[in-house]
């Protein structure tokens, strides 16, 4: 059978999922790879049994496609696929069991809170959010508790912007995630194991133009700067890729990760969140990693679907 991208489906994530899908097509396709590339719908099923795909690449991101959900599926078609498997997923998408795992396992994480709209809206939004803020303190940053691209996602600089921050983050999802806005520099680590251990790519340093990394920062070219290798002091550097290889073995993630850490004016990386269908568009950090370390962006797909299939 041929090799089956996955992409695109129904999450708030889609367009960036299909954007994704084509880069890694083309990719593989640069390597000799047959490749089809699929938008994920209800037909998947019967393609998996008629087409029987020899292994699938999914770049399906936001629920369904990191959630485990999809994995589920393949795992129930014995059909071999790309990353971690689907009770993996399941921990890693959901932000806040993640943190607390890989708080568990070592890193920092930034002091946190959840918050599920139904108790928000029954135990009265206005004393609830004077709660959440003298526990976590100002600036802080309210994001939906599973979910990506920074979509619901806002920094909250004064009180009378949470409320809006919080409305905007229940739009994508019944629960949030409030956690203290960590100052310093915001780096990618993305984690490959081809079957020789899990090791880092160079750090992305990700400099948003208007300071804030949101969606149209992600995805407008130009709209942010990246330096690879980040500007990193050779110790905090290994301390980064030290942490990003933590949270893919805290989380028993396999074959590719991106963490998204923050590094702090003392050099000490902390944990936000870790990826396990990380974004692979024009724009995205995987790529820009593999490029900096000196790998062809086909030949590192192609390297992970054989130790998948393996
Ligand atoms: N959730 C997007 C795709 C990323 O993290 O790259
Ligand atoms: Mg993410």
């Amino acid at each position: 059978g041929r090799v089956l991208v996955l992409a695109g489906g129904l999450s708030h994530e889609r367009d960036v999922s299909l954007r994704s899908g084509r880069r890694v097509t083309e990719a593989l396709r640069s390597v000799g790879i047959e490749v089809e590339l699929r938008d994920v719908d209800s037909t998947l099923v019967e393609r998996l049994q008629s087409d029987r795909p020899s292994a699938v690449f999914p770049v399906l991101h936001g629920v369904t496609g990191e959630d485990g959900a999809l994995r589920q599926v393949l795992d129930l078609y014995d059909v071999p696929y790309v990353g971690a498997d689907a009770e993996a997923c399941r921990t890693a998408f959901d932000k806040p069991v993640a943190s607390t795992l890989v708080t568990s396992a070592g890193l920092r994480t930034p002091p946190s809170v959840v918050l599920g709209h139904d108790t928000f809206r029954e135990l009265g939004a206005t004393t609830l959010m004077e709660a959440v803020i003298a526990r976590i303190g100002l600036p802080l940053v309210v994001k939906p508790a599973r979910g990506g691209s920074a979509l619901g996602a806002s920094i909250v600089r004064s009180t009378s912007e949470l409320p809006s921050a919080m409305v905007n983050c229940f739009a994508y999802g019944p629960v949030a995630l409030i956690e203290r806005y960590i100052e310093g520099t915001e780096v990618a680590v993305t984690v490959v194991d081809t079957g020789d251990g899990p090791h880092a790519l160079p750090a992305v340093e990700i400099r948003p133009d208007s300071g804030f990394y949101d969606y149209e920062a992600r995805y407008t070219a130009g709209a942010t700067q990246f330096v690879v290798p980040a500007r990193l002091e050779e110790s905090v550097a290994a301390a980064c890729a030290s942490a990003a290889i933590t949270a893919h073995q805290a989380l028993k993630l396999r074959d590719l990760s991106r963490s998204d850490l923050v590094v702090d004016a003392d050099g000490v990386p902390w944990f936000l969140e870790v990826n396990v269908a990380p974004g692979m568009t024009e724009t995205s950090l995987v790529p820009l990693a593999a490029e900096a370390a000196g790998l062809e962006l086909g030949v590192l797909c192609r390297d992970l679907l054989a130790a998948a299939a393996a």
